[in-house]
C-alpha cells in the first residue's frame, strides 16, 4: 500500500471529483478563500455531525447554540481582542513583504518554526525582537526589516447606513465570546447545574498575515467549540477529561494514531486569555510532513465571564462616546465580582463563585483536510492504480451507491427503485453510465463504502451484489435484508 504524502494529489483529487474549488475561480480565485462542492459539503456536514453527536447530543451535560456572527463592539473590547489580538509583523524594506515575526526563520537555521497559531501581542513583546539574522520569506534579503509592529487580526466592517449613527463593528475571530455572553441566557432557561457545557458550531474570520496549504489556515473558516463552565479547583480534572475526549474522537473517526499527537503550548505561546494549552495535531503532508494543530483545548479560567462584568459596567462609557471604541477604557473590575451577573449560585452548597472555562476548539475545516488526507490511498489492483479514500462511514459523503449491470431487462427500473428506498435513510447514488470496473472505481474515489449491483439473477432470486470499498470483496444479499445490512455498517 503506497501512501501518497503530497498535498498537490489531494488538492488534485478535491478539484477533480468537485469536493473543494478555489473561491471565485472564474475570476481568477480569491487567495486562501475555498467553496465546497457537492462532495465536500458532504463530507464537511458529516464532520459537523459527528462532533455534534460526540460533545453534545450523545451527553447530557453539554446544550447547544448559535449566535450570530456580529456583536456588539464592546464585546471584543471585554475579551482582549481589540487590543490585543494582533500579530507582530515586519515589512522587508527590500521588497515590502510583511511577515509574522514568529515565524521569520534564522539564515543558519532553515528548520521549520511555524508551531505558533496567533499569540497575544503581550506574549509576542516577550520575544526578542533582534531581526538582524532573519530571512525574508518572499526575497531572501537578510536582517532588511522596519520595527515589529502589530497588525489586528479582526476584519472590520460597518453597520448601518446614515454616517452619524453606523459603528465600525468586527466579524468574530472565535464562536466562543457568543457563548460567554449568552452564559446568564443559558443558566436561566435551560435548567443546567454545573458543570456543564454550552457548544457551537460557526463561521469566524481572522485577516490572517499569512495563509498556508490549502483549507488548513485561511481567513474565513469554521469553528467547532465548546465552553465547558466548571468550578475552579475543578478545572484541571475537567482539563484532562476533553484532552482525552477529543483526541479519542480522531481515533474514533478513523485518523490513524501514528499521525496524531498532543503539543503542551509553552508559557510564552499562550493566548492572552488561558492558563494552560495543549493542540491536538496532525501530521500533514506538507514539505516533508509537518505537524500541526487541529484543535487546541484551553483552560480560560474565570478571565472571560469577569471581562464581560467590566463590559457591561463600561456601557455608559460607550454612550457618552458616540458608540467609539477606540475612546473607551473598560472599567475596572468590581471588588465584588465573584456575586456579579455572570456569578453561578451554587444551590447545594450555598456558595457563590464566577466559574473556570475549559475550551475544546477544533477547526472544521482543518479536520476535514485532516480526513482527507488520512483516507486517502492508492494501491496496485491486477496492474492498475487504484485511488480510493478510506472514509469512516460516517464521514463518507456518498454511503451507498447502486448500479443496474446493464442497461436492460429492467434493471435501471430495479435499481432506481431500490436507490429510492435508501435514500430515506442516507445518501445513495445511482449510477448506469460505464462499464462496471469504472462505477466501482468511480465510487472509491469519492470513499462510498459500499455499490450495490442489480444483475440479472435479481429477477430470478430477489438477491444483489454488495461490494466494500475496502477489500472489494462481494457478497449476495437478498434485497429484504439489504437497508438493514446497510444501516447497521453505516452506523445510520
Ligand atoms: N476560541 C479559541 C480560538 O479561537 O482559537
Amino acid at each position: 500500500m503506497a501512501k501518497i504524502t503530497k498535498l498537490d494529489d489531494i488538492v488534485s483529487l478535491c478539484k477533480r471529483r468537485g469536493f473543494i474549488f478555489q473561491s471565485s475561480e472564474i475570476y481568477g480565485g480569491l487567495a486562501s478563500c475555498y467553496d465546497y462542492g457537492p462532495l465536500g459539503v458532504e463530507l464537511k456536514r458529516n464532520v459537523r455531525k459527528a462532533w455534534w453527536k460526540s460533545v453534545v447530543q450523545t451527553r447530557d451535560d453539554v446544550v447547544g447554540l448559535d449566535c450570530s456572527i456580529l456583536m456588539h463592539p464592546l464585546v471584543w473590547k471585554a475579551s482582549g481582542h481589540a487590543d490585543k489580538f494582533a500579530d507582530l509583523i515586519a515589512e522587508c524594506k527590500k521588497c515590502n513583504t510583511r511577515s509574522r515575526i514568529d515565524h521569520l526563520k534564522e539564515k543558519s537555521n532553515t528548520a521549520d518554526d511555524e508551531h505558533t497559531e496567533h499569540i497575544s501581542i503581550d506574549a509576542a513583546q516577550a520575544h526578542a525582537h533582534d531581526l538582524t539574522n532573519k530571512i525574508c520569506p518572499a526575497c531572501g534579503a537578510v536582517g532588511n526589516f522596519t520595527e515589529p509592529m502589530p497588525f489586528r487580526l479582526m476584519f472590520e466592517t460597518q453597520m448601518g447606513a446614515n454616517v452619524d449613527d453606523s459603528m465600525k463593528m468586527f466579524l468574530r475571530p472565535e464562536t466562543a465570546q457568543g457563548i460567554f455572553v449568552n452564559f446568564r441566557n443559558v443558566l436561566d432557561t435551560a435548567r443546567v447545574k454545573i458543570p456543564f457545557g454550552i457548544a457551537q458550531i460557526g463561521k469566524s474570520f481572522r485577516n490572517e498575515v499569512t495563509t498556508k496549504a490549502f483549507i488548513f489556515r485561511t481567513r474565513e473558516f469554521e469553528q467547532a467549540e465548546l465552553e465547558f463552565f466548571c468550578e475552579p479547583g475543578t478545572d484541571e480534572k475537567w482539563y484532562e477529561h476533553w484532552k482525552e475526549k477529543r483526541f479519542n474522537w480522531y481515533l474514533a473517526l478513523g485518523i490513524k494514531k501514528e499521525n496524531l499527537q498532543f503539543r503542551q503550548h509553552d508559557p510564552d505561546e499562550l493566548a492572552h486569555y488561558a492558563k494552560a494549552c495543549v493542540d491536538i495535531e496532525y501530521k500533514f503532508p506538507f514539505g516533508s510532513g509537518d505537524w500541526q494543530e487541529l484543535e487546541g483545548i484551553a483552560n480560560r479560567t474565570d478571565y472571560d465571564l469577569r471581562q464581560h462584568q467590566r463590559g457591561i459596567r463600561t456601557l455608559n462609557d460607550w454612550f457618552e462616546n458616540n458608540n467609539d471604541l477606540s475612546k473607551i477604557q473598560l472599567k475596572a473590575e468590581d471588588p465584588d465580582y465573584h456575586k456579579g451577573p455572570l456569578s453561578y449560585f451554587d444551590q447545594e452548597n450555598k456558595k457563590r463563585y464566577i466559574p473556570y472555562v475549559i475550551e475544546p476548539s477544533a477547526g472544521i475545516d482543518r479536520s476535514t483536510l485532516a480526513f482527507l488526507v488520512d483516507a486517502y490511498d492508492e494501491e496496485q489492483v491486477r496492474g492498475e492504480t487504484r485511488n480510493l479514500l478510506r472514509f469512516h462511514p460516517q464521514l463518507a459523503p456518498i454511503k451507498t451507491a447502486v448500479f443496474p449491470l446493464v442497461k436492460k431487462e429492467g434493471m435501471p427500473d430495479t435499481a432506481k427503485k431500490i436507490c429510492n428506498e435508501l435514500k430515506k435513510y442516507f445518501n445513495c447514488f445511482y449510477d448506469q453510465k460505464g462499464a462496471i470496473g469504472r462505477r466501482y472505481r468511480r465510487q472509491d474515489e469519492a470513499g462510498t463504502p459500499f455499490c450495490v449491483t442489480i444483475d440479472g439473477q435479481t429477477k430470478e432470486d430477489n438477491t444483489v451484489t454488495l461490494r466494500d470499498r475496502d477489500s472489494m470483496e462481494q457478497i449476495r444479499l437478498s434485497t429484504d435484508k439489504l437497508s438493514g445490512y446497510l444501516r447497521k455498517k453505516l452506523e445510520m
